[in-house]
Formats: C-alpha cells, structure tokens, sequence
C-alpha cells in the first residue's frame, strides 16, 4: 500500500538533522560562505551524530541507514547550508562506487576507516576537457606487475585538498569510449606523482573545497581496482542514480530553506500600510514556491524508494536531480524578489542560497544531461 507518512523513526531523524542545521550549521554559513574556509568542526560534528557516509552498511560499521533516509538527511543538512551539505554529500558520491561494486575485503579496507573518525573522500570522473561527455575521459591506466600507473588531469573535484582518499575513473583506450573506463581507490594522498591543485573561487559552495587533480605516473596496488578493467562506466551510472537523488534533497532543503526566509519576511515587511503577506502579488509567488517545493520532494523521495526497493531509478533519478535543481533556482530567484533589495543583499540570508542553487544545475550532471538521460529510458530504453 503507498503512503506519505515518513515512520516515525524517520521524523526523529529529520528532526536531530534539522536541529543540527539550525543549531549549529546556519549561524556559521554566511561566514564560512565570506571566508571560504572549511568548516571542520561542523563537518565533524555532523560525523559523530551520524549524519555522514550514509551509504555504508553495517556490516562495515556504517549506520545502515536506507536511501530514503539519507535523502531527508540530506534535506535537512541542506537547509543549514547548501555549501557545507556539498562536503558531507561528496563523502557519499566517493564512497558509493566502493559500496556498490566493491569486494568484501575493499569495502573493509576502504569504507570502514570512513566510520572510525571523520575524513573527506573525492570522486574523480571529470577532467578539464570532459564533464557532460563522461566517457570521453583521457585519463589512462596501464598494467606494471603489481602495480597500475594513472597519467592524466581531473578537474572540479569536490574535497580534493583535504581527501584521504580517491575514486579515480580511468581508461586503457580513450578511443573505446565508456567500454575502456575503470575505476580504482587511490588512498594514499601522499602518492607519488599526485598533484592537488589550488582551491578554484566559486559563485557559491564556497566554503567547499574544489581543486584539480593531477596524476603523474602514480603507482596503485592492483588490488585497489573496483570490479574488473573496463566496467569503471557501469559503476559510475550505478554511483550517479544513487548520488542524483541525493543532490536532488539538497535543491529540495536550500529552497525549502530559502521559502521559509521569504514567507518569515513577508509576514514583517510592511508596505502600502499592510504586511506584504497580505498582498496578492507576493501571496502567488510563495504560493508557487510551497508547491514546487513539495513537488520536488515527492520525486526525490520515490526515486530513492525505488532504489531501497530494490528496483531501477535511472529515469526518476533524473526527473528528480533536473527538476529539483531547476526548482531550487526558481525558488531562491523568487525569495530574493520577496525580500527586494534586502534580499539583493548579504545582510540577509536568501542571495547565498541563490548563488549556492545555481550549482545544481551543473554538478552531478546538467540539467540539460538529465533531460539526454530521461529522454534516452523514454526512446531507447523502456
Ligand atoms: N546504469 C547502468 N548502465 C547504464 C546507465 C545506468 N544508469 N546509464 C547508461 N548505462 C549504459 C548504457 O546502457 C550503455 O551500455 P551499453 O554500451 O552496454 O549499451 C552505456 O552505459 C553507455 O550509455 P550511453 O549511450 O547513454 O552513454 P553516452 O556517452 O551517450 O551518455 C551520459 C552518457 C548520460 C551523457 C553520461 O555521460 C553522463 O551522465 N554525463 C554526465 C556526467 C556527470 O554526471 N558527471 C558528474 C560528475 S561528478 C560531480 O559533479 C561531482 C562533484 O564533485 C560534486
């Protein structure tokens, strides 16, 4: 039978990760957003209460939490603050490729340290050169006895200057499009010939940490690889219909966030004598704003119900991230113009989360990629 209703283990979750949000998360997220730095007190704290690493089983000492779950965590971390929620998330987008294609002995080696103390992961697909086109990626690996060698240049990776560890997607043979990519663990941040480079300066997400990523003849044990050479792009589609919905609860939190700065401010705002609540021009925006909201998180949460059910998402994980990110730029845009020139301003809170809504659209997958992807299960694939 369907219903609506989280359980109520999962409104207790909602609420500790709210509380956390509003507690600790969005007194600091102006100023971690102004000084870009990271925020590692929050982001530990968010560890100890469990908040992290949502993907790892308990097998290997993770929380065992289910997607949906995860999805209204992440809401919840997103409404305290999208950047530092894009820190905590990218653990996630790191960690999954091991939790789904990884070997018992792997996913000990890997996953488990991740539940011991707080650390940061980077998920590396893509390159200067190659973002929408991900089975364009030139970055090689070749066989040396025990060994493989990467060579090549990520770009945009999310956590890279302060990662234990490193989800590298590789190809033997660029010219065999996504049938030549592979995935491996690099944990080592100490390796050889790996170059991090310098944090880029971001319209939003700012306090998260994004860099280059460079290989230069870097040496990782065999073991390291994730599944056999040559299904990396099979792990990489799996990771991402996993990951979109995730991405989407963020949109779904920063706006959720957001409209309820607006609908606080229009109940005190007074103009032609009158809250501005009481006009109708600003009671059809917020109008507008609630329902595609909540339109939002009904898609979020099937496309991850679908996955703790056990079946295929690839279509609702991709009306969910598309229209969620639109949504959340949509929203934001209009809890600036509730708020007017205030909200044009870093005095109030609503232009950070617009700035921070606009890199949904692109990371994880473009709006526009989404679209490719549904499209494609419409035609090609139902
Ligand atoms: N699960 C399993 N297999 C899948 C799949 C899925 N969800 N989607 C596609 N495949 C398979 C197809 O069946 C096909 O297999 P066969 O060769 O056996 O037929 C194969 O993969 C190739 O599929 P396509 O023909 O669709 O591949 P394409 O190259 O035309 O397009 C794309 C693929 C959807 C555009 C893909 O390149 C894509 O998703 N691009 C966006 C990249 C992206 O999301 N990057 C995010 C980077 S991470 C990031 O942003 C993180 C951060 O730091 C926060």
């Amino acid at each position: 039978m369907a219903s609506f209703e989280l359980s109520s283990e999962q409104k207790e979750i909602y609420e500790m990760a709210m509380k956390f949000a509003r507690n600790e998360m969005m007194p600091k997220a102006n100023e971690f957003d102004e000084s870009g730095k990271m925020p590692m007190d929050i982001l530990t704290k968010a560890w100890e209460l469990g908040l992290v690493n949502t993907c790892i089983a308990p097998e290997y000492g993770g929380t065992g939490f289910t997607t949906l779950d995860s999805m209204i965590i992440t809401e919840a971390l997103a409404y305290g603050c999208l950047g530092m929620n894009t820190t905590l998330m990218a653990n996630d987008l790191a960690l999954l490729p091991i939790a789904i294609a990884g070997n018992d002995e792997q996913k000990k080696r890997f996953l488990t340290p991740f539940t011991e103390s707080y650390k940061m992961a980077s998920f590396c697909l893509t390159e200067p050169g190659n973002g929408s086109d991900a089975a364009g990626i030139k970055t090689t690996i070749r066989e040396d006895g025990d060994h493989y060698i990467l060579n090549g240049q990520k770009m945009w990776i999310t956590n890279a200057g302060y990662a234990d560890l490193f989800v590298i997607y590789c190809t033997t043979d660029p010219s065999l499009k996504h049938k030549g990519i592979s995935c491996i663990v690099l944990d080592d941040k100490n390796a050889e010939g790996l170059e991090i480079g310098a944090k880029e300066r971001k319209m939003g997400h700012r306090s998260s940490d994004t860099r280059a990523v460079t290989f230069n003849n870097v040496r990782i044990p065999k073991e390291n690889l994730i599944g056999n050479l040559g299904e990396g792009w099979k792990i990489a589609m799996k990771t991402l219909d996993h990951s979109r919905p995730m991405v989407a609860a963020s949109a779904v939190g920063g706006a959720q966030c957001a409209l309820d700065h607006a609908i606080k401010y229009a109940k005190e705002r007074v103009q032609f004598n009158t809250v501005i609540a009481n006009h109708q021009a600003i009671q059809m925006m917020v109008a507008d704003m609630a329902m595609k909201v909540e339109a939002a998180r009904l898609l979020v949460h099937k496309s991850a119900w679908l996955l703790d059910e056990g079946m295929p998402n690839t279509k609702l994980a991709s009306y969910a991230k598309a229209f969620s990110a639109d949504m959340c730029m949509e929203v934001t845009t209009d809890a600036v113009q509730v708020f007017g020139g205030y909200g044009y301003s870093n005095e109030y809170p609503v232009e950070k989360i617009m700035r921070d809504a606009k890199l949904i659209q692109i990371y994880e997958g473009t709006s526009q990629i989404q679209r490719l992807v549904i499209a494609k299960e419409i035609f090609s694939r139902s």
